[in-house]
C-alpha cells in the first residue's frame, strides 16, 4: 500500500433526523471513490454547500438505504489532465430527456445515488466536466453548478423576459436568491428583492437589487417575473405580485410546499407558474462564460475547510447566511490520477 492513496476525507450522510440534521453528519475517512466505465476523478479544489444537503441529512428526496452517502452536488477541481474543471451535477441521459439530461426520468444529483463533492476526490460521468473560466476563482466556480445553475434557468430560459423587465426575487438571502439577483443585475433586469432580515435588505441592494422589501410587502408596481425558492411563506405574496399575464418561476419550497394554489388568481391574470430545476450541462458552461464576460460574481458568504462543514451546515439551518458557503478541500494533494 505505500504511496497509494486508499481514503479520502469525506462529509458524509451517514444518518436520517428529520428534526436534527447535524445527528446524522459524520466527517472522516472513506474509501477512494470507485470510478466506472466513462468516469473520472476529480480533485476537489472547493465545494459549495446547498439546502439539498440540509435535505439529505433530514430524509428528503432519499431513502436510508442510499446511506452512508457522500454529501455535496457542487464542485470545482483539477481532472485527470491537470485542467481546471467545474462539475456539472446533474447525473443524466440528455438522450432519455429529450436532450436535456434534466429531464431524463432517471436523473439525479451527485450526492443522491453516487458520493457527492464533500471530499478531497469526486467521480463523477467525463461528460459532466465543464471548463472552468480563468478568471473565476475555484470558490466562485463552486457556487456555480447547483444554486447558480438554477438561477440561470429560471431566469434566462423558464422566466422568458426581455431585459428591461422587472423580477421579484423573494428570501433574498439564500444561494438561489442571491444569484438570482447579481446574475439579474447583470442582465439588464431591474431586481426587487422580498428577505425577512433588514441587514439581507440591504446586503441585497449592495448585491445589485434596485430594491428590497420585507415578506409580503406592497410593491410599487407589479412585476412581469418573481422567482420564488422559498415555497409556503412567500407564495400567496408571489402570486399577488405579478402583473397579469406575469411569470412565477419556482425551483423549492424552503418553508414547506402546502400553500394553496389560488387557482382563480392564476386564470383570472393569466399567469403562467412554470417549475425549474438544475440545468444542462450546456447551460453551465454558458453560465461560466457569462460570468466571466458580464464580470458577475457569486456573492460568498464565508469559506470554510471542508474539515469545518458541521459550521457551515448550522449556519444554514439558522438561517443567518448572505449567499453561498463553500468548502475548500484537497489543497495539498497533486492532479487526481
Ligand atoms: N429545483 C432545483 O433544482 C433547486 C436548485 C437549488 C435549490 N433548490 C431549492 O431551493 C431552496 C433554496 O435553496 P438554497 O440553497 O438557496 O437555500 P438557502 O441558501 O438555505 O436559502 C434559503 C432562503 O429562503 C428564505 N427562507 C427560508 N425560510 C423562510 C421562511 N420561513 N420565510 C421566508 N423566507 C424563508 C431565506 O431568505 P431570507 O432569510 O432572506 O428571508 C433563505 O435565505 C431549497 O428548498 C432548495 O432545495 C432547488
Amino acid at each position: 500500500m505505500a504511496g497509494k492513496v486508499v481514503a479520502v476525507f469525506a462529509v458524509t450522510a451517514a444518518r436520517i433526523d428529520a428534526d436534527d440534521p447535524l445527528a446524522g453528519l459524520e466527517t472522516g475517512e472513506r474509501p477512494e471513490p470507485a470510478v466506472p466505465d466513462g468516469w473520472t476523478t476529480v480533485q476537489v479544489r472547493a465545494a459549495s454547500l446547498n439546502h439539498h444537503d440540509v435535505w439529505t441529512l433530514r430524509g428528503v428526496g432519499i431513502s436510508a438505504d442510499r446511506l452512508p452517502i457522500v454529501l455535496g452536488c457542487d464542485a470545482a477541481g483539477i481532472d485527470a489532465g491537470g485542467n481546471e474543471v467545474i462539475v456539472h451535477a446533474v447525473i443524466g441521459d440528455p438522450d432519455a430527456g429529450g436532450g436535456d439530461e434534466t429531464l431524463d426520468p432517471r436523473r439525479s444529483l451527485l450526492s443522491e445515488r453516487h458520493d457527492g463533492t464533500f471530499a478531497d476526490r469526486v467521480a463523477v460521468p467525463r461528460r459532466n466536466l465543464v471548463p472552468k473560466p480563468p478568471a473565476l476563482s475555484f470558490e466562485e466556480a463552486a457556487c456555480l453548478p447547483t444554486a447558480y445553475l438554477t438561477a440561470y434557468k429560471m431566469l434566462f430560459d423558464k422566466a422568458g423576459a426581455q431585459p428591461g423587465a422587472t423580477v421579484l426575487v423573494q428570501g433574498a438571502g439564500g444561494g438561489v436568491a442571491t444569484a438570482a439577483i447579481v446574475l439579474g443585475r447583470a442582465a439588464g433586469f431591474r431586481v426587487w428583492a422580498t428577505s425577512r432580515s433588514e441587514a439581507k435588505r440591504e446586503r441585497a441592494v449592495r448585491a445589485g437589487a434596485d430594491q428590497a422589501f420585507p415578506p409580503g410587502a406592497r410593491l410599487p408596481e407589479r412585476v412581469d417575473v418573481v422567482l420564488d425558492s422559498v415555497g409556503k411563506a412567500t407564495w400567496a405574496h408571489s402570486l399577488r405580485s405579478a402583473k397579469p399575464g406575469g411569470r412565477i418561476v419556482t425551483c423549492g419550497a424552503t418553508s414547506g410546499d402546502a400553500a394553496p394554489a389560488e387557482l382563480a388568481r392564476i386564470f383570472f391574470l393569466q399567469l403562467s407558474v412554470t417549475g425549474a430545476t438544475m440545468g444542462s450541462r450546456d447551460q453551465l458552461a454558458r453560465l461560466a462564460r457569462f460570468c466571466e464576460q458580464s464580470g458577475a460574481r457569486p456573492v460568498i458568504d464565508r469559506v470554510l475547510p471542508l474539515t469545518a462543514a458541521r459550521d457551515g451546515l448550522a449556519a444554514m439551518i439558522s438561517g443567518e447566511l448572505f449567499g453561498k458557503v463553500v468548502f475548500t478541500a484537497g489543497a495539498a494533494a497533486g492532479p487526481a490520477g
